[in-house]
């Protein structure tokens, strides 16, 4: 084993055992919110609150939109860890410092990970606002966080993601999302660039015409680790603007935020409603 791999399963353990002490019980639900969606962490009954600074090896969260914190409780009837603000490669974070929380988790005994984020529409059927369930990937980010030597007790060298995105959990985000009467909830595929600059016109015709229905810089990392680790996976990207390569319009980020802060409401009672029917 290589000595960074090394210290990185050192840091890990010291990390799961440090949580192990401060936290009333094991997670069985990972969340990890996405920009503007972090007001779920509030729903959460008995709550712990840990900053990241205050947690050994995690990295600091550098987006002012971002929490920054682990919050740990009950959600609909589920013990539940939410990673409120996440890391992301255009930060300059390798990926596998990206996903160093979510392996802690997974390694605590969580068995699910619900992963969100905000993202450019790139269906042109979309409108700001539509939740879409992600049904697969592609990784444009420069970086496997498995790249290196395996850790094989964490998982194989070789995970297979022939199904990343849970399909029973996919079901029963658009059964919840039907019974609550949400209109705009799609099911479509998500692309992940390195960022932090946004796409040129041509670039959001290329990733169109490559399959992908949505675009962001996240998520990615935490579900190649999260396949890796054994997690079942469900992943709703909020589409915050919608691209059209023939007219281009600037993408701001208070553009995006405003309307994660339109969609929360909506994310919030689905993925609640999710929790409550999850085996
Ligand atoms: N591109 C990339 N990331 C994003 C976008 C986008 O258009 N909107 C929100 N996150």
């Amino acid at each position: 084993m290589s000595s960074g791999t090394r210290l990185y399963r050192e840091q890990v353990h010291e990390t799961v055992t440090f949580l192990e002490q401060q936290l009333p019980g094991v997670p069985d639900i990972v969340l990890i919110l996405g920009t503007g969606l972090g007001v779920l962490a509030d729903s959460l009954e008995h709550s712990v609150h840990l900053d990241y600074a205050d947690i050994p090896h995690f990295p600091r969260a550098t987006v002012t939109s971002h929490a920054g914190r682990l919050v740990f409780g009950e959600l609909a009837g589920k013990q539940v860890a939410v990673l409120q603000g996440r890391f992301h490669y255009y930060e300059g974070y390798s990926t596998r410092q990206i996903t160093f929380p979510l392996r802690v988790l997974a390694l605590m005994g969580a068995r699910f990970l619900l992963v969100s984020n905000a993202a450019g529409g790139l269906d042109p059927s979309y409108a700001p606002g539509t939740l879409m369930v992600i049904k697969d990937h592609l990784n444009f980010i420069p970086e496997n966080p498995l790249r290196g030597t395996n850790i094989e007790e964490w998982g194989p060298r070789f995970p297979d993601l022939s199904q990343a995105y849970d399909l029973d959990l996919q079901k029963l985000a658009h059964r919840c999302g039907k019974e609550l009467g949400l209109h705009q909830l799609a099911s479509g595929v998500y692309v992940a660039i390195a960022g932090p600059s946004l796409e040129t016109p041509a670039e959001t015709r290329y990733l169109r015409n490559c399959g992908a229905d949505a675009v962001g810089m996240s998520t990615v990392p935490e579900v190649i680790v999260a396949v890796h680790a054994g997690l079942r996976i469900l992943g709703i990207a909020m589409v915050a603007n919608v691209n059209d390569p023939d007219n281009f319009q600037p993408i701001r980020i208070d553009d995006i935020l405003a309307a994660a802060k339109r969609a929360e409401a909506d994310f919030v009672r689905l993925l609640i409603e999710v929790i409550r029917r999850m085996k």
